[in-house]
Protein backbone atom coordinates (compact mmCIF):
# COMPACT_ATOMS: atom_id res chain seq x y z
CA UNK A 1 0.00 0.00 0.00
CA UNK A 2 1.20 3.23 -0.71
CA UNK A 3 2.52 5.59 1.91
CA UNK A 4 0.89 9.23 2.14
CA UNK A 5 3.41 12.02 1.78
CA UNK A 6 2.31 13.39 5.52
CA UNK A 7 3.77 10.03 6.75
CA UNK A 8 7.31 11.45 5.21
CA UNK A 9 6.94 14.70 6.80
CA UNK A 10 5.99 16.51 3.62
CA UNK A 11 8.97 16.02 2.03
CA UNK A 12 7.67 15.15 -1.32
CA UNK A 13 3.85 16.61 -2.86
CA UNK A 14 3.19 12.96 -3.88
CA UNK A 15 3.99 9.08 -2.80
CA UNK A 16 5.50 7.22 -6.03
CA UNK A 17 6.42 3.21 -6.36
CA UNK A 18 9.04 3.27 -9.27
CA UNK A 19 10.83 0.49 -11.16
CA UNK A 20 14.27 -0.02 -11.98
CA UNK A 21 15.79 -2.24 -14.20
CA UNK A 22 19.37 -2.49 -16.03
CA UNK A 23 19.53 -3.76 -19.73
CA UNK A 24 22.27 -4.97 -22.05
CA UNK A 25 25.78 -6.13 -21.26
CA UNK A 26 26.76 -5.14 -17.61
CA UNK A 27 29.40 -2.88 -16.36
CA UNK A 28 30.94 -1.66 -13.27
CA UNK A 29 28.95 0.54 -11.29
CA UNK A 30 25.49 -0.64 -11.82
CA UNK A 31 24.84 -1.46 -8.28
CA UNK A 32 26.06 2.01 -7.69
CA UNK A 33 23.20 3.54 -9.53
CA UNK A 34 20.63 0.91 -7.85
CA UNK A 35 22.01 2.26 -4.32
CA UNK A 36 21.40 6.01 -4.75
CA UNK A 37 18.28 5.46 -6.61
CA UNK A 38 16.62 3.67 -4.01
CA UNK A 39 18.41 6.42 -1.28
CA UNK A 40 17.04 8.78 -2.94
CA UNK A 41 13.18 7.56 -3.49
CA UNK A 42 13.12 6.73 0.10
CA UNK A 43 13.91 10.10 1.42
CA UNK A 44 10.65 10.87 -0.66
CA UNK A 45 9.10 8.23 1.08
CA UNK A 46 8.54 6.37 -2.48
CA UNK A 47 8.94 2.79 -3.11
CA UNK A 48 11.63 0.86 -5.07
CA UNK A 49 10.87 -2.31 -6.99
CA UNK A 50 14.15 -4.17 -9.03
CA UNK A 51 12.95 -5.42 -12.04
CA UNK A 52 14.59 -8.50 -13.10
CA UNK A 53 16.88 -9.19 -16.32
CA UNK A 54 16.14 -6.23 -18.25
CA UNK A 55 13.18 -5.60 -20.05
CA UNK A 56 12.42 -9.54 -19.65
CA UNK A 57 11.77 -8.58 -16.21
CA UNK A 58 9.24 -6.46 -17.69
CA UNK A 59 7.31 -9.28 -19.90
CA UNK A 60 7.59 -12.10 -17.56
CA UNK A 61 7.01 -9.92 -14.36
CA UNK A 62 10.02 -10.91 -12.35
CA UNK A 63 10.63 -8.11 -9.47
CA UNK A 64 12.21 -7.82 -6.26
CA UNK A 65 11.54 -5.43 -3.39
CA UNK A 66 14.58 -2.75 -2.55
CA UNK A 67 14.97 -1.28 0.63
CA UNK A 68 18.07 0.74 1.37
CA UNK A 69 18.70 -1.41 3.78
CA UNK A 70 19.15 -4.17 0.79
CA UNK A 71 21.98 -2.16 -0.86
CA UNK A 72 23.15 -0.10 1.24
CA UNK A 73 26.76 -2.27 1.12
CA UNK A 74 27.12 -2.91 -2.78
CA UNK A 75 28.31 0.67 -4.10
CA UNK A 76 31.76 -0.99 -4.77
CA UNK A 77 30.53 -4.24 -5.75
CA UNK A 78 30.57 -5.77 -9.80
CA UNK A 79 27.75 -6.89 -11.85
CA UNK A 80 24.34 -5.94 -10.95
CA UNK A 81 21.97 -7.68 -7.90
CA UNK A 82 19.09 -6.62 -10.48
CA UNK A 83 20.78 -8.75 -13.15
CA UNK A 84 20.53 -7.76 -17.16
CA UNK A 85 19.39 -9.10 -20.47
CA UNK A 86 19.70 -8.25 -23.91
CA UNK A 87 15.96 -8.93 -24.46
CA UNK A 88 14.53 -6.38 -27.08
CA UNK A 89 10.63 -5.89 -26.15
CA UNK A 90 10.30 -4.67 -30.05
CA UNK A 91 11.15 -7.95 -31.10
CA UNK A 92 8.85 -9.80 -29.50
CA UNK A 93 4.66 -9.87 -30.58
CA UNK A 94 3.32 -6.98 -28.69
CA UNK A 95 6.07 -6.17 -26.66
CA UNK A 96 5.95 -3.01 -25.91
CA UNK A 97 2.31 -3.54 -25.21
CA UNK A 98 2.93 -6.25 -22.67
CA UNK A 99 5.03 -3.88 -20.92
CA UNK A 100 3.09 -1.49 -20.49
CA UNK A 101 0.35 -3.64 -19.44
CA UNK A 102 2.80 -5.25 -16.83
CA UNK A 103 3.80 -2.14 -15.56
CA UNK A 104 0.27 -0.87 -14.68
CA UNK A 105 -0.35 -4.94 -13.49
CA UNK A 106 2.55 -3.59 -10.97
CA UNK A 107 1.39 0.01 -9.99
CA UNK A 108 4.09 1.59 -11.33
CA UNK A 109 3.90 5.14 -11.51
CA UNK A 110 7.74 5.03 -13.34
CA UNK A 111 10.39 3.43 -14.76
CA UNK A 112 14.23 4.03 -14.40
CA UNK A 113 15.78 2.10 -17.46
CA UNK A 114 19.81 1.72 -17.28
CA UNK A 115 21.87 0.48 -20.12
CA UNK A 116 23.39 1.57 -23.05
CA UNK A 117 21.60 2.87 -26.53
CA UNK A 118 19.35 -0.21 -26.96
CA UNK A 119 18.20 -0.39 -23.33
CA UNK A 120 17.57 3.43 -23.96
CA UNK A 121 16.04 2.85 -27.36
CA UNK A 122 13.33 1.03 -26.19
CA UNK A 123 12.97 3.10 -23.41
CA UNK A 124 12.06 5.81 -26.05
CA UNK A 125 10.06 3.87 -27.65
CA UNK A 126 7.68 3.03 -24.62
CA UNK A 127 8.22 6.92 -23.88
CA UNK A 128 6.25 7.18 -26.90
CA UNK A 129 3.98 5.03 -26.38
CA UNK A 130 2.96 6.55 -23.22
CA UNK A 131 5.35 4.59 -20.49
CA UNK A 132 6.64 7.28 -17.99
CA UNK A 133 10.30 6.29 -18.02
CA UNK A 134 13.46 8.20 -17.40
CA UNK A 135 16.79 6.62 -18.45
CA UNK A 136 20.67 6.29 -17.18
CA UNK A 137 23.13 6.18 -19.22
CA UNK A 138 25.57 2.99 -18.71
CA UNK A 139 28.50 0.99 -20.72
CA UNK A 140 32.03 0.17 -21.00
CA UNK A 141 32.17 1.00 -24.92
CA UNK A 142 31.26 4.89 -23.21
CA UNK A 143 29.57 5.31 -26.72
CA UNK A 144 26.19 7.12 -26.28
CA UNK A 145 25.85 10.08 -27.37
CA UNK A 146 24.79 13.32 -25.43
CA UNK A 147 26.84 12.55 -22.16
CA UNK A 148 30.47 12.83 -21.88
CA UNK A 149 31.31 10.10 -20.43
CA UNK A 150 28.79 6.62 -19.22
CA UNK A 151 30.04 4.50 -15.78
CA UNK A 152 31.93 1.39 -16.63
CA UNK A 153 34.27 2.96 -18.73
CA UNK A 154 36.68 4.21 -16.17
CA UNK A 155 36.75 1.11 -14.22
CA UNK A 156 37.01 -1.13 -17.71
CA UNK A 157 40.25 1.33 -18.78
CA UNK A 158 41.70 0.75 -15.75
CA UNK A 159 41.75 -2.79 -15.96
CA UNK A 160 42.74 -2.35 -19.55
CA UNK A 161 45.62 -0.29 -19.15
CA UNK A 162 46.86 -2.42 -15.90
CA UNK A 163 46.86 -5.75 -18.27
CA UNK A 164 48.41 -3.70 -21.30
CA UNK A 165 51.17 -3.11 -19.22
CA UNK A 166 51.91 -6.54 -18.05
CA UNK A 167 51.64 -7.60 -21.41
CA UNK A 168 54.34 -5.23 -22.78
CA UNK A 169 56.96 -6.20 -19.85
CA UNK A 170 56.48 -9.80 -20.95
CA UNK A 171 56.57 -9.13 -24.42
CA UNK A 172 60.01 -6.72 -24.26
CA UNK A 173 61.23 -9.48 -21.55
CA UNK A 174 61.00 -11.93 -25.27
CA UNK A 175 61.54 -9.35 -27.89
CA UNK A 176 57.82 -10.37 -29.10
CA UNK A 177 55.64 -8.67 -30.88
CA UNK A 178 51.86 -8.65 -28.41
CA UNK A 179 48.53 -8.23 -30.33
CA UNK A 180 46.51 -6.99 -27.47
CA UNK A 181 42.49 -7.06 -28.58
CA UNK A 182 39.82 -4.86 -26.78
CA UNK A 183 36.07 -4.77 -26.36
CA UNK A 184 34.86 -1.81 -28.04
CA UNK A 185 32.21 -2.43 -31.26
CA UNK A 186 31.83 1.01 -33.16
CA UNK A 187 33.58 3.06 -30.98
CA UNK A 188 37.25 2.17 -29.56
CA UNK A 189 36.81 4.35 -26.84
CA UNK A 190 38.19 1.68 -24.65
CA UNK A 191 41.14 0.72 -26.78
CA UNK A 192 41.86 4.46 -27.07
CA UNK A 193 42.46 5.41 -23.90
CA UNK A 194 43.97 2.47 -22.34
CA UNK A 195 46.86 1.94 -25.40
CA UNK A 196 47.71 5.59 -24.69
CA UNK A 197 47.47 5.14 -21.02
CA UNK A 198 49.61 2.07 -21.34
CA UNK A 199 52.02 3.01 -23.85
CA UNK A 200 51.11 1.19 -26.77
CA UNK A 201 53.34 1.36 -29.49
CA UNK A 202 50.94 1.33 -31.91
CA UNK A 203 46.48 1.68 -31.47
CA UNK A 204 44.26 0.44 -33.93
CA UNK A 205 40.50 1.69 -33.54
CA UNK A 206 37.16 0.88 -35.85
CA UNK A 207 36.99 4.54 -36.33
CA UNK A 208 39.66 4.69 -38.78
CA UNK A 209 39.77 1.06 -40.69
CA UNK A 210 43.41 -0.23 -41.20
CA UNK A 211 45.84 -1.52 -43.74
CA UNK A 212 47.98 -4.73 -43.34
CA UNK A 213 50.88 -3.30 -44.91
CA UNK A 214 51.64 -0.26 -43.13
CA UNK A 215 51.08 -2.09 -39.78
CA UNK A 216 53.77 -4.71 -41.66
CA UNK A 217 56.23 -1.75 -42.54
CA UNK A 218 55.27 -0.44 -38.92
CA UNK A 219 56.95 -3.31 -37.05
CA UNK A 220 59.54 -4.28 -38.88
CA UNK A 221 61.20 -0.36 -39.16
CA UNK A 222 60.67 -0.85 -35.58
CA UNK A 223 62.62 -4.24 -35.41
CA UNK A 224 65.43 -3.14 -37.69
CA UNK A 225 65.75 -0.15 -35.23
CA UNK A 226 66.39 -2.89 -32.47
CA UNK A 227 63.07 -2.08 -31.20
CA UNK A 228 62.48 -5.69 -31.36
CA UNK A 229 59.31 -5.86 -28.63
CA UNK A 230 55.90 -4.14 -30.12
CA UNK A 231 52.57 -3.53 -28.31
CA UNK A 232 49.84 -3.41 -30.47
CA UNK A 233 46.56 -2.60 -29.48
CA UNK A 234 43.57 -2.86 -31.22
CA UNK A 235 39.94 -2.86 -30.98
CA UNK A 236 37.73 -5.75 -31.57
CA UNK A 237 35.16 -3.29 -34.22
CA UNK A 238 38.42 -2.37 -36.24
CA UNK A 239 37.83 -3.47 -39.50
CA UNK A 240 40.61 -4.24 -42.97
CA UNK A 241 40.80 -1.10 -45.40
CA UNK A 242 38.51 -2.27 -48.43
CA UNK A 243 38.87 -6.01 -47.17
CA UNK A 244 36.78 -8.04 -44.13
CA UNK A 245 35.37 -7.58 -40.93
CA UNK A 246 35.82 -10.20 -38.21
CA UNK A 247 33.30 -11.51 -36.15
CA UNK A 248 31.73 -15.04 -34.63
CA UNK A 249 28.89 -14.95 -36.82
CA UNK A 250 26.07 -14.52 -34.26
CA UNK A 251 23.06 -11.90 -33.86
CA UNK A 252 21.75 -10.32 -30.76
CA UNK A 253 18.15 -9.56 -30.57
CA UNK A 254 19.25 -6.00 -31.53
CA UNK A 255 21.13 -6.89 -34.69
CA UNK A 256 24.27 -6.55 -33.05
CA UNK A 257 26.97 -9.57 -34.45
CA UNK A 258 29.27 -10.74 -32.23
CA UNK A 259 32.43 -9.86 -32.41
CA UNK A 260 35.96 -11.07 -31.72
CA UNK A 261 38.66 -12.40 -33.73
CA UNK A 262 40.42 -9.54 -35.28
CA UNK A 263 43.32 -9.51 -33.33
CA UNK A 264 43.86 -13.64 -33.63
CA UNK A 265 43.85 -12.38 -37.40
CA UNK A 266 46.12 -9.97 -37.52
CA UNK A 267 48.95 -11.67 -35.22
CA UNK A 268 48.50 -14.58 -37.75
CA UNK A 269 49.06 -12.15 -41.08
CA UNK A 270 51.91 -10.65 -39.45
CA UNK A 271 53.82 -13.75 -38.46
CA UNK A 272 53.21 -14.90 -42.09
CA UNK A 273 54.85 -11.28 -43.51
CA UNK A 274 57.11 -11.00 -40.56
CA UNK A 275 58.34 -14.72 -38.94
CA UNK A 276 58.16 -12.63 -35.94
CA UNK A 277 57.49 -13.95 -32.86
CA UNK A 278 54.28 -13.13 -31.87
CA UNK A 279 51.46 -13.17 -29.03
CA UNK A 280 47.55 -12.71 -29.07
CA UNK A 281 45.92 -11.26 -26.13
CA UNK A 282 42.23 -10.31 -25.61
CA UNK A 283 40.67 -8.13 -22.88
CA UNK A 284 36.92 -8.81 -22.91
CA UNK A 285 34.64 -9.43 -20.28
CA UNK A 286 37.31 -9.52 -17.31
CA UNK A 287 37.79 -5.62 -17.90
CA UNK A 288 34.08 -5.33 -17.83
CA UNK A 289 33.12 -7.26 -14.82
CA UNK A 290 35.01 -6.51 -10.89
CA UNK A 291 34.68 -3.52 -8.92
CA UNK A 292 33.76 0.07 -10.26
CA UNK A 293 36.40 2.85 -9.77
CA UNK A 294 36.31 5.27 -7.54
CA UNK A 295 34.96 7.80 -10.63
CA UNK A 296 32.39 5.30 -11.45
CA UNK A 297 31.26 5.52 -8.49
CA UNK A 298 30.92 9.05 -7.96
CA UNK A 299 29.62 8.82 -11.26
CA UNK A 300 27.13 6.39 -10.81
CA UNK A 301 25.77 7.57 -7.76
CA UNK A 302 25.35 11.43 -8.94
CA UNK A 303 23.11 9.77 -11.78
CA UNK A 304 21.33 7.71 -10.07
CA UNK A 305 20.04 10.39 -7.78
CA UNK A 306 19.41 13.08 -10.54
CA UNK A 307 17.45 9.99 -12.16
CA UNK A 308 15.00 10.17 -9.21
CA UNK A 309 14.79 13.66 -9.25
CA UNK A 310 13.37 13.71 -12.90
CA UNK A 311 11.03 11.56 -11.76
CA UNK A 312 10.08 13.99 -9.39
CA UNK A 313 10.25 17.02 -11.83
CA UNK A 314 8.14 14.80 -14.08
CA UNK A 315 11.03 14.89 -16.47
CA UNK A 316 9.85 11.89 -18.53
CA UNK A 317 11.15 10.77 -21.99
CA UNK A 318 14.67 12.16 -20.25
CA UNK A 319 17.60 11.02 -19.20
CA UNK A 320 20.74 11.81 -17.29
CA UNK A 321 23.84 13.39 -18.94
CA UNK A 322 27.62 14.02 -17.65
CA UNK A 323 28.27 17.93 -19.40
CA UNK A 324 31.29 18.95 -18.37
CA UNK A 325 31.34 18.60 -14.54
CA UNK A 326 27.79 19.20 -14.58
CA UNK A 327 24.78 16.35 -14.89
CA UNK A 328 22.33 17.69 -16.63
CA UNK A 329 18.82 16.41 -18.38
CA UNK A 330 18.81 15.64 -22.49
CA UNK A 331 16.30 14.02 -24.25
CA UNK A 332 16.13 10.08 -24.98
CA UNK A 333 15.70 10.42 -28.15
CA UNK A 334 18.05 12.35 -29.08
CA UNK A 335 20.61 10.35 -27.09
CA UNK A 336 19.69 7.03 -29.11
CA UNK A 337 19.89 8.68 -32.68
CA UNK A 338 23.36 8.18 -33.00
CA UNK A 339 26.79 6.87 -31.21
CA UNK A 340 29.23 8.51 -30.10
CA UNK A 341 32.54 7.18 -31.63
CA UNK A 342 36.22 8.12 -30.87
CA UNK A 343 36.64 12.42 -31.68
CA UNK A 344 39.19 13.39 -34.09
CA UNK A 345 41.04 14.95 -31.52
CA UNK A 346 41.83 12.22 -29.72
CA UNK A 347 41.88 9.86 -32.64
CA UNK A 348 44.99 12.58 -33.45
CA UNK A 349 46.26 11.59 -30.11
CA UNK A 350 46.73 8.11 -30.37
CA UNK A 351 48.64 8.18 -33.57
CA UNK A 352 50.83 11.04 -31.79
CA UNK A 353 52.13 9.22 -29.34
CA UNK A 354 52.84 6.09 -31.39
CA UNK A 355 56.15 5.23 -32.20
O1 LIG B 1 29.02 -3.97 -23.18
C1 LIG B 1 29.44 -3.71 -24.51
C2 LIG B 1 30.30 -4.80 -24.97
O2 LIG B 1 31.24 -4.89 -23.98
C3 LIG B 1 31.01 -4.75 -26.32
O3 LIG B 1 32.23 -4.06 -26.29
C4 LIG B 1 31.15 -6.20 -26.68
O4 LIG B 1 31.17 -6.37 -28.07
C5 LIG B 1 29.90 -6.79 -26.13
O5 LIG B 1 29.55 -6.01 -25.03
C6 LIG B 1 29.98 -8.24 -25.70
O6 LIG B 1 28.84 -8.58 -25.04
P1 LIG B 1 28.36 -10.01 -24.55
O7 LIG B 1 29.41 -11.00 -24.93
O8 LIG B 1 28.21 -9.88 -23.08
O9 LIG B 1 27.05 -10.23 -25.21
Amino acid sequence: MKRTAEEYGNQCEFVLKIGILNGGGDCAGLNAVTRAVVKRAEEYGWQVIGIRHGWEGLLEVETMNLTFKDVQNIINTGGTILKTSRTNPAKRSNGPETVIENVKKLGLDAVIGVGGDDTLGVAALLYKKGLKIVGVPKTMDNDLSSTDFTFGFDSAVEEATHAIDNLRTTAESHDRIMVVEVFGRHAGWVAAYSGVAAGANLIILPEEPFDLDEVTDFTKKRYEKGEKATTIVISEGATLKNLKTVDQGKVDEFGHVRLGGIGEFLAQELEKRTKYDIRIAVLAHHIRGGQPSAFDRVLSTRFGLAAVDLIKEGKFGMMVALRGTQIVPVSLEESTAKQRVVDPQMLAVTKQVSY
